[in-house]
This record gives C-alpha cells, sequence and structure tokens, in this order.
C-alpha cells in the first residue's frame, strides 16, 4: 500500500500557502524538523554544553544515512557540506602509479568538477565526458574516456541544470573493466530514488542533507566502501578524524579505521539534530515510495508541458531523468520571479526554469504551475 501522502503533505506547513517546487535547492520543513531545531535551543538554554546528547545525534545521523544508502555505519563519514567530504576524499587518493586520470562530465555541479581539478596541484589529470547533439551523455562518452590509466570516474547522479540522470550502472561496468574507481555526487537523486550504493557498485557517494533529505544547510556525507577505507590516508584532517577523539594527543596523526578518518573538526551539532528528524521522516515514506511518487509527478508536469505547447529540456524516459523538470526560458531568471509573484516557488539555471518535485508535492502543484506557464508562454517561452 502506498503512503497516505496527503496526510504526509499537512506535516509541512509552506505548502498550504505556496506551490513549493523548489526542493532541488531546499527543502520545504517539517514540522518534525522544526521541532527538533527547538530541542536543541532548549537544550542550550537548559543545559548549555550538552556534549552526550550531540555525540548521540550525530551517531543517530551516520546511522540513518547508512540506512538511506543500503551501507553501514562504520562507511559513513558526517561532514560540514557535499565539498568537504570530496576535499578530504581527494586529500587520499594518489595519482600515481600510472594512474592519474579523474573523469567527470559536462552535467557536474562545480564542486565536483573544481575539486578534482585542484588535485592536478598533486598529479591529476582531468577529461570530461561530454554531451551528444540530443544533450545527454551516454556511456560511450565516458568509454571513450576511461581507460587503464583512469584512478576515478567522478560523476553526479542527476545534472542540476537539465534533470538529466546518467546511466550509473552502465558506466561503473566501464570503469570496473579498466580497475578504475566510482564516485557518485548523488546530491540530487539521494531522497528521491532507491539509492542502493552496493547494488550500484559504486566505491564512494557524496551529498548533502539540505535538499531531498529534508534536513537543513550545513551538513553532509561521504560513503566510503568498507573495503577501500583502511587503504585511504587523508591529509585533510583533525580531531574528530582520529581514532580516539578524546586521548588528545598532539603527538601523531591516528585515523580512525572507519569513515569517520574523512571527518575533521566539532561536528555540525544544531544540523544533527534537524538532520535526525528530516531522515526520519524520509525512511518513514521510504525512497522506493517515493521514487514512484516522484517519477507520476515529473511525467504528468511533462505531458502537461507538452499539450500548452512549452514542451521541458528533461529526458522523457523515466531511467533518464530525476526529479526534476527544466523548461527552456528567453529569460527563466524573471520567468522565475513572475511565478513568485503568484506564490509559485521555482528556480532557474542557465537558460532552464527549474522545477524540483518531491514526495510531498501533488498533481494540483503540477497543474497550478503548467496553468501559470500556459498564460505565460507568449512572453517568456524559448524562441
Ligand atoms: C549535485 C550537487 N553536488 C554538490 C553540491 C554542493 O554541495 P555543498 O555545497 O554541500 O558542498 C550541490 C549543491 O547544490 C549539488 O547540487
Amino acid at each position: 500500500m502506498e503512503p497516505d501522502f496527503a496526510a504526509l503533505r499537512r506535516e509541512f506547513p509552506l505548502l498550504q500557502h505556496k506551490t513549493y517546487l523548489n526542493s532541488g535547492s531546499y527543502c520545504a520543513l517539517a514540522n518534525g524538523v522544526r521541532a527538533a531545531f527547538d530541542s536543541y535551543l532548549q537544550d542550550r538554554l537548559e543545559v548549555g554544553a550538552n556534549w552526550d546528547v550531540w555525540v548521540e545525534k550525530n551517531e543517530a545521523v551516520r546511522t540513518l544515512m547508512a540506512r538511506v544508502l543500503h551501507a553501514t555505519p562504520d562507511e559513513i563519514a558526517v561532514t560540514a557540506s557535499a565539498s568537504a567530504g570530496l576535499n578530504a576524499l581527494a586529500s587520499a587518493i594518489e595519482f600515481s602509479g600510472g594512474r592519474d586520470k579523474v573523469v567527470v562530465s559536462d552535467f557536474e555541479f562545480p564542486t565536483n568538477a573544481q575539486i578534482w581539478h585542484s588535485q592536478e596541484q598533486r598529479g591529476a589529470r582531468v577529461v570530461h565526458a561530454r554531451r551528444a547533439a540530443d544533450g545527454y551523455i551516454p556511456p560511450e562518452s565516458f568509454e571513450k574516456l576511461i581507460d587503464e590509466q583512469t584512478r576515478l570516474v567522478a560523476i553526479t547522479h542527476v545534472c542540476f541544470r537539465n534533470g538529466a540522470r546518467l546511466d550509473i550502472p552502465a558506466i561503473v561496468r566501464l570503469a570496473r573493466a579498466k580497475g578504475a574507481m566510482v564516485l557518485l555526487d548523488c546530491y540530487q537523486s539521494v531522497g528521491t530514488v532507491d539509492i542502493d550504493v552496493k547494488a550500484l557498485d559504486v566505491d564512494f557517494a557524496v551529498g548533502g542533507m539540505l535538499k531531498y533529505l529534508l534536513g537543513t544547510a550545513g551538513i553532509g556525507f561521504l560513503y566510503v566502501r568498507d573495503s577501500l577505507v583502511r587503504s585511504l590516508h587523508p591529509t585533510h584532517s583533525g580531531w574528530f578524524a582520529q581514532e580516539n577523539i578524546f586521548a588528545m594527543d598532539i603527538t601523531a596523526n591516528r585515523p580512525s579505521p572507519s569513515a569517520r578518518r574523512f571527518e575533521s573538526g566539532t561536528p555540525p551539532v544544531v544540523n544533527c539534530y534537524a538532520t535526525e528528524a528530516g531522515l526520519t521522516v524520509l525512511l518513514r515514506v521510504g525512497t522506493p515510495a517515493i521514487e514512484r511518487r516522484i517519477r507520476a509527478l515529473t511525467k504528468r508536469c511533462m505531458e502537461s508541458l507538452r499539450e500548452i505547447g512549452w514542451p521541458s529540456v528533461t529526458p522523457a524516459v523515466d531511467e533518464r531523468r530525476g526529479a526534476m523538470v527544466c523548461i527552456p526560458s528567453r529569460a527563466s531568471g524573471q520567468l522565475s520571479q513572475e511565478l513568485l509573484k503568484r506564490d509559485i516557488v521555482t528556480s532557474n539555471r542557465d537558460d532552464n526554469l527549474r522545477v524540483c518535485l518531491h514526495f510531498y508535492n501533488n498533481d494540483e502543484d503540477v497543474d497550478v504551475l503548467v496553468a501559470a506557464l500556459r498564460e505565460l508562454r507568449e512572453q517568456f517561452a524559448a524562441h
């Protein structure tokens, strides 16, 4: 039986007065997450420094995040951002022994290209898989680049600019055949699809909690495959990355045997409270049900857009798109502002309006958006 999505929607007060289609930037706030922020403030007022509880909250996030990804808690680092996890990982990767190549794609969020380019100082050679004529990046574009010199394939799951989803199983197979490792930047997909890092056979996965995971800004995660953790020695480190945090030893660096070795300083305590609550809501709904819901909503949106003569640029094939429908416009920023005047919250990137759907959206949200776009088409559709 599907979850009661109408009842779940009522847990997000914002949705009573806005058509909120912006979860790819920041999720709507759940009542439970707000209560978690309140309980942090209460602890600060009543206890002051409640370290025992704070450590528990950090560990709760680790455990819940492991459940979301079908991993184990020892494979999860809780970080301050996706970028922080990527930097710690990059600091531990060697670009020697005949393997210096990092393959990224044209669909990357800037941070997952910039951080690998920063490793050029340490000998990395970064190459980009290009889009084909239809705008998609098929596995063949990666096949041309992945070879015996490839150390890492570092790719996004869903593109933040156009909502396209890469064929991860096919790309992982190409990497495995050449002995390269794979990092999945799943920030735009985690929480919208069921991600099983073991079934996908990726070595690393990175993301953060402010979008579809229902948490807040200022917290992220890095998954590192258990069999690789102890062979990686990050130089990006700190006291919370040590085997025994409270040894306070200043004579040596003794990294944790778990993925905690990719952490650094004091955890983002208040964000752990919020994220524990957000992930609890998400897991209560269940990612397989969320995936079905979002697929139906994005499909409805794309079909309605075709009917009004303003088709999206997001791939129509279900397996090739994420939770985002992107609509080409000659003035995407202005269009987003026009919609905001009508209490419809969207975002824009490049020449596209971005419409992001989560399980708390419904058919009516899609219909309200499309009715507004019908009126705005003359003025804003791409030429
Ligand atoms: C796909 C993707 N990767 C990485 C990031 C960057 O995350 P952070 O700011 O936590 O480093 C974002 C942020 O929007 C993103 O959408």
